[in-house]
């Protein structure tokens, strides 16, 4: 997939969800010439300007064109900067806003009824193409826009349209939120490793390169499921049986990880005006 044929995209905020989708799509194909990135601070964004090799611009900018615009700033300042880009909008410009809790509604009372919006939740693996991406339009898109913001978000990863908003926010707390959760794990292995007397260096190579491998052999034999590949390296009477005794003796992780997850929700919930 390349995006060689791209229109002009604008995308607004280059903080970390910002600048994965930006190395994603530079690294497949997008031309430096059709993207612009405004920022906020743009006597700050020499960091940016140095790693994309793309000229920065203020959203006080009112002659940017934009085919697509998309939104990636913090829940937060979503009303201020919707304000300011105005201008920069049009009735064909289709909008791809990637603030988690953002609701259409919310978008639709400050853009108007007649562009085609879509709410987006990406991950940070984009940055590497491996990526996953839920997708939501309240409008129906026709073949050309529906393919077009597709292959746009599978340049980064895979991608899954939903057709329920009231979903969005549960994706949010499973894949948006997800990487860091096996982060944390992966965290928790490095320090329970040091505490029980490896060297730093060791812990982190064993914790990293597992949680690497595990990732790498259910991506190579995804015909077998997560079960199926956790079974296999359980041997009954075995070392790994007894630490999944303590994990799954009366859904402790997994209790562990609903409440999680439902704190994720809640938090899009509160985001969302819920
Ligand atoms: N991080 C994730 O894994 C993830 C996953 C899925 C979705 N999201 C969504 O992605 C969005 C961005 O998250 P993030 O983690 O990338 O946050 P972030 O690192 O804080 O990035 C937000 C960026 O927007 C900039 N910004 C703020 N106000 C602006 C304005 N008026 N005009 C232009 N740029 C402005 C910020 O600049 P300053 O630093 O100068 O304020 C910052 O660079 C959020 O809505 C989040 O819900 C994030």
């Amino acid at each position: 997939m390349t995006l060689k044929l791209i229109k002009n995209l604008t995308i607004v905020g280059a903080g970390k969800m910002g600048k994965a989708l930006i190395s994603g799509w530079l690294s497949n194909g997008l031309s430096r010439e059709e993207l612009t990135i405004i920022g906020r601070d743009i006597e700050e964004s020499s960091i940016l300007i140095n790693t994309f090799k793309i000229k920065l611009t203020s959203s006080e900018e009112k002659n940017i064109k934009s085919d697509i615009l998309v939104l990636a700033v913090k829940p937060q300042v979503m009303p201020d900067v919707l304000k300011k880009i105005s201008p920069i909008i049009d009735s064909n410009t289709i909008i791809i806003s990637i603030a988690a809790g953002i609701t259409m509604d919310f978008m639709r009372s400050h853009v108007g009824n007649e562009n085609r919006i879509i709410r987006a939740m990406p991950n940070t693996p984009a940055a590497i193409g491996k990526g996953m991406t839920v997708l939501f339009s309240d409008k129906e898109l026709n073949n050309g826009e529906k393919g077009f913001v597709t292959d746009l978000m599978s340049s980064i990863g895979k991608v899954s349209w939903i057709k329920k908003e009231n979903i969005m926010n549960l994706v949010t707390a499973i894949s948006g939120s997800g990487p860091a959760y096996f982060f944390h794990l992966t965290e928790c292995l490095i320090n329970i490793a040091k505490s029980e007397g490896l060297d730093k260096e060791l812990a982190e190579k064993l914790s990293m390169e597992t949680f690497i491998g595990a990732a790498s052999l259910a991506e190579k034999y995804k015909t077998m499921s997560i079960e199926e590949h956790r079974i296999n390296v359980t041997s009954p009477g075995g070392t790994t049986e007894a630490a999944l005794n303590e994990l799954m003796s009366q859904n402790a992780l997994q209790d562990l990880m609903y409440k999680a997850v439902k704190s994720a929700v809640a938090r899009g919930n509160a985001l969302s005006g819920k």
